[in-house]
């Protein structure tokens, strides 16, 4: 876009271009002069003005009709152009008509030179705002910021619809799924569309601190309860007072501090360390894990009164080679996310062999491990548009590659999906081969070599 002071000044009578152009110019404005309608379209399109002055009625016809079509037009290609509808005393229907598909403002001639001056200062401070706007959003993006859930996989989209009806109550909720999946953006999704929005969004890594610090990170403690608490501490259960505390990796905490958590949920009061008298907090909670907290509940390793409570609703979020067609999705996101590390600040693109690598590729890291490939290979293609098979950490030099790379690729997607397949027909089936055999609808002796060839004897 140019800068912010280019403006299109579109109207058939000459007298009025030459005194309203003037006026602008005068007061600083760059002003592009259009008589009718192809010569205002040709300049809109060659150019983004953040403004556009428009007279409805335009040679070659002047027809409204024309002229209100055109203005939808130019509104719909050039979203951010802020326009303003400059009409004949008397014109209301259309005027109305005409802010009602988008234009910023309208004008009635004889336009007052002060009026004109104010209404296109305005808009032009109204462009600037929306464009700071928008550079925040996307460094707020790139920061990590970006909640935004890519994906239209069935399973994923199960796991999204159940987060959006439990969202608005205040039962617990546990989301569970792989490294990687999503848990942490799915609870501050869930935490955004509850009533509890505009409180206080409060994460902790109970897998990432020892016992006692994680408990005075969560109940706080006061000033001198042991060496090194040289002030108070609030804790981050007061902390998340009004909002939502995520707990995430809670299938790491200890049995000690689990019993204070779960005391801390039935009660509501939060006790400090080395603190007399408990705190009232109203805290949603929301925890995610790894780990597979029901069986760890049953052999002991995680109290069932807890798991209980913190269970409310569970999430389960799909590892990424369950939801194999967001892949594309995914990885043009992630690609995007990362436009700002290309030298041109344009986002890198997936060839067709590189799309097919990923395809085959396992993903036990799931998303993250694909925003960090992203990453990697938007680095790595440097110049390049394009991402290649090589700037892929997983298809690197050690591993056979053909002559005919597009075969190649294919035939080990192909085959990697038929190892995979096979590997869990034979998990569901037990072992057992002859029933392997019939459920992939192949004969025992043909499934036989199979499993010789991808090693799963
Ligand atoms: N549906 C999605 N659409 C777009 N980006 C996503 C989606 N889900 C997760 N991400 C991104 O993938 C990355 C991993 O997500 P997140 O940290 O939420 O996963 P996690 O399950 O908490 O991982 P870990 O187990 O490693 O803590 C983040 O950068 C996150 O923004
Ligand atoms: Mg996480």
């Amino acid at each position: 876009m140019p800068a912010p002071h280019a403006l299109l000044l579109v109207d058939d009578d000459a007298a009025f271009r030459k005194v309203y152009g003037g006026l602008l110019r005068e007061a600083g404005y760059e002003v592009v002069e259009a008589a009718d309608r192809p010569s205002a379209r040709a300049a809109f399109e060659a150019r983004a003005f953040p403004l556009v002055l428009l007279d409805l009625m335009l040679p070659p016809d002047g027809s409204v009709s024309a002229g209100l079509e055109g203005l939808g037009a130019l509104l719909s290609a050039r979203p951010g152009t802020k326009v303003i509808v400059v009409s004949g005393a008397g014109d209301t229907r259309h005027t109305l008509e005409a802010v009602r598909l988008g234009a910023y403002d309208f004008l009635t001639k004889p336009v007052d030179p002060d009026v004109l001056l104010v209404v296109v200062q305005r808009a032009l401070a109204r462009v600037t705002l929306e464009r700071q706007v928008e550079a925040l959003r996307t460094s707020l993006a790139r920061a990590g910021g970006d909640t935004s859930l890519v994906g239209q996989s069935a399973p994923f989209l199960a796991a999204v619809s159940l987060a959006e009806r439990v969202a608005p109550s205040d039962l617990p909720v546990l989301i569970t799924g792989e490294n990687g999946t999503g848990k942490e953006l799915l609870a501050r999704t869930v935490h955004l569309k509850s009533r509890r929005h505009a409180g206080p969004f409060v994460p902790i890594n109970c897998g990432a601190l020892p016992e006692s610090l994680l408990e005075s990170a969560l109940f706080g403690h006061v000033k001198g309860s042991f060496t090194g608490a040289t002030k108070d501490h609030r804790g981050l259960f007061a902390e998340a007072d009004g909002g939502t505390l995520f707990l995430d990796e809670l299938g790491d905490m200890t049995p000690s501090l689990q019993v204070k958590v779960l005391r801390a949920l039935e009660t509501g009061d939060i006790l400090s360390v080395g603190a007399d008298l408990p705190v009232k907090v109203d805290v949603r909670l929301i925890s995610a894990t790894h780990r597979d907290l029901g069986r760890m509940q049953q052999e002991g390793a995680f109290r069932e009164d807890l798991y209980w409570r913190v269970k409310g609703v569970e999430i389960r979020l799909p590892p990424l080679r369950e939801r194999a067609s967001d892949l594309p999705l995914l990885a043009k996101h992630f690609l995007n996310q990362c436009a700002h590390l290309c030298p041109d600040g344009r986002a890198r693109l997936l060839s067709d062999a590189a799309a097919e690598a990923l395809a085959a590729h396992a993903w036990p890291g799931n998303l993250r491990e694909l925003r960090h490939e992203m990453q990697r290979a938007t680095v790595l293609a440097g110049e390049r548009r394009e991402i290649q098979p090589e700037d892929l950490s997983f298809t690197g030099s050690e591993r056979p590659r053909a002559s005919a790379p597009g075969a190649t690729t294919l035939a080990r997607k192909v085959e990697a999906l038929e190892r995979r397949e096979i590997e869990e027909a034979l998990k569901r089936c037990g072992g057992n081969r002859t029933h392997t055999a019939e459920a992939l609808g192949l004969s025992r002796q043909g499934l036989l070599k199979k499993l010789e060839r991808f090693g799963l004897t």
